[in-house]
């Protein structure tokens, strides 16, 4: 199988906030592979912007710097950093004043793509549209990027959308959500409508349930403050698990295009009921050798944010009324380990009678590490002795299946940048997608804390708090093991 590149158009793309973080680790490493991997035209530009006071080479050197902390290296030739970093510029520019306007603008050409990232908190998203306008470096078809956390409840999303509105029309705004860039996430909907196998079943009357599965073992580390004003549901579940469900459960769009991928997506956000609050654990995990517990990681004894949840959710539609979708994820699990699992209903008639057992097929999809697919099936265990049933993983990690090819697809990073150079919106958020997430996450929130809920302590490195067991075991139903 051969690797496709697939070019885009020159850019010029601007990084607010361009010494930051998130440039640091993701943005300006993942560039460079794109550039490694002949994905970057020539003539393309990426001006750092930010207020610090650097120069065209102090910010070179802080991006070779990142390169080569953040891994970007591999498969470059001799000499293409230099080449890469020819392309790299810096202005000094000040989000809220008028510093460095002027000159930003002086570097943007009008053949070229433009791009705008806001790698930025969200209360500067404002001024930054503003300025872009006020300073004539928008165009009709320019793009601004804006990372989560799109808002912290629905108010604060629907006034930031409102914000960006005031500037940008909506094909122009990019809300990054970078699990929809993984790999894997886009290949559930391969696998789902590339194939006839799995969409007959997929319905309430062939699935039991549906579990999904985002295990991290990295604790809240130096993001204490943010993350303590936000805890797991609005970091992790009103997004990224969200848009896993969305994609899941989504009735098939009528083409791989932007507004009908977002479209079936809205339904079913749309379509999820509210959740009992018997039907929610929240957990924080505590102290141990290898670390200190949530509470002294986010310097708050009290805390009561959780850094775990679980919970049964229901989506009230044709296709899946009955069908719980049961959601977990939690920081200082025992492994690293994302993935989805679709449970099918027994047999409807075991003619093997009631010594045979319970055996039921599982699809799981594994996200990251070793992304790839286990189906369990039921078969015959070997040798004599009557008719034992056994099941087995029929088991594909793409990796061994697609060669060095899986290895080196781009990150999810990556691969959305490129898609805003090319105009694609198809795996970015929408705007009243973001804000029907809101709509159902605010009265659980707002539910737990009118119940000065408490999050239950579990040790790091296990699954989670017991309770979360509890939430499978009263319907009958379990976990799947958190394992790499
Ligand atoms: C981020 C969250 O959006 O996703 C983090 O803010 C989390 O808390 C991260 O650790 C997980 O991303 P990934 O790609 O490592 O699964």
């Amino acid at each position: 199988m051969v690797s496709r590149v697939i070019p885009v158009d020159p850019f010029d793309l601007v990084i607010f906030g361009g010494t930051g973080d998130l440039a640091r680790r993701k943005i300006l490493p993942g560039l460079f592979r794109r550039f490694c991997a002949g994905q970057m035209p020539e003539g393309s530009q990426i001006i750092g912007a930010a207020r610090s006071e650097l120069d065209d080479a102090g910010y070179r050197d802080m991006v070779a710097d990142a390169i080569a902390e953040f891994g970007g290296q591999q498969a470059c030739e001799a000499g293409t950093l230099d080449a890469f970093l020819s392309s790299v510029h810096f202005v000094t520019t000040d989000a809220k004043g008028d510093g460095g306007w002027v000159e930003l603008n002086s570097k943007m050409r009008d053949d070229k793509v433009r791009a705008f990232y806001f790698s930025v908190g969200p209360s500067l998203f404002g001024d930054l549209a503003e300025r872009l306008h006020r300073f004539g470096l928008a165009t009709p078809d320019s793009r601004i990027v804006v990372e989560k956390p799109f808002g912290h409840d629905l108010e604060s999303a629907k006034a930031l959308n409102a914000t960006l509105a005031q500037h940008f029309d909506e094909t122009q705004i990019y809300r990054i959500d970078h699990y929809l860039g993984k790999e894997t996430v886009q290949n559930l909907m391969a696998v789902r409508f590339g194939n006839m196998l799995f969409e007959p079943l997929w319905n309430a009357q062939y699935v039991d349930h549906i579990q999904i599965t985002v295990a991290e073992t990295v604790g809240v580390g130096g993001r204490g403050g943010y993350y303590d004003k936000s805890g797991a549901m609005r970091d992790m579940v009103q997004n990224h698990l969200m848009q896993l469900l969305c994609l899941i459960a989504m009735e098939p769009p009528a083409k791989f295009e932007p507004d009908a991928v977002r479209d079936e997506k809205l339904k079913v956000i749309r379509a999820l009921e509210p959740v009992d609050w018997h039907h929610i654990v929240r957990g924080q995990y505590g102290a141990d050798d290898d670390g200190p517990g949530y509470r002294d990681d986010v310097e708050d004894p009290k805390s009561r944010t959780e850094s775990f949840i679980a919970m049964k959710c229901h989506i009230s539609n044709w296709r899946w009324a009955g069908t719980p979708f049961y959601l977990r994820t939690g920081k200082r699990l025992k492994a690293r380990a994302s993935e989805i699992a679709v449970v099918f209903k027994d047999a409807p008639h075991s003619i093997f009678g009631a010594d045979a057992g319970r055996h039921r097929n599982v699809l799981a999809i594994r996200l990251q590490p070793n992304e790839g697919m286990t189906l369990d099936v039921t078969i015959k265990e070997p040798g004599p002795g009557g008719m034992r049933l056994l099941d087995v993983p029929l088991d594909m990690s793409f990796a061994d299946a697609l060669g060095p090819d899986a290895e080196e697809a781009p990150d999810a990073y990556e691969r959305l940048i490129m898609d805003v150079i090319r105009g694609n919106q198809t795996l970015f958020m929408r705007g009243d997608e973001v804000e029907a997430a809101w709509a159902w996450t605010d009265p659980l929130i707002e539910g737990w804390q009118a119940r000065n809920d408490v999050p239950k302590t579990y040790d790091p490195g296990s699954s989670g708090p017991e309770d979360a067991l509890m939430l499978m075991h009263r319907d009958g139903r379990k976990w799947r093991e958190v394992k790499a």
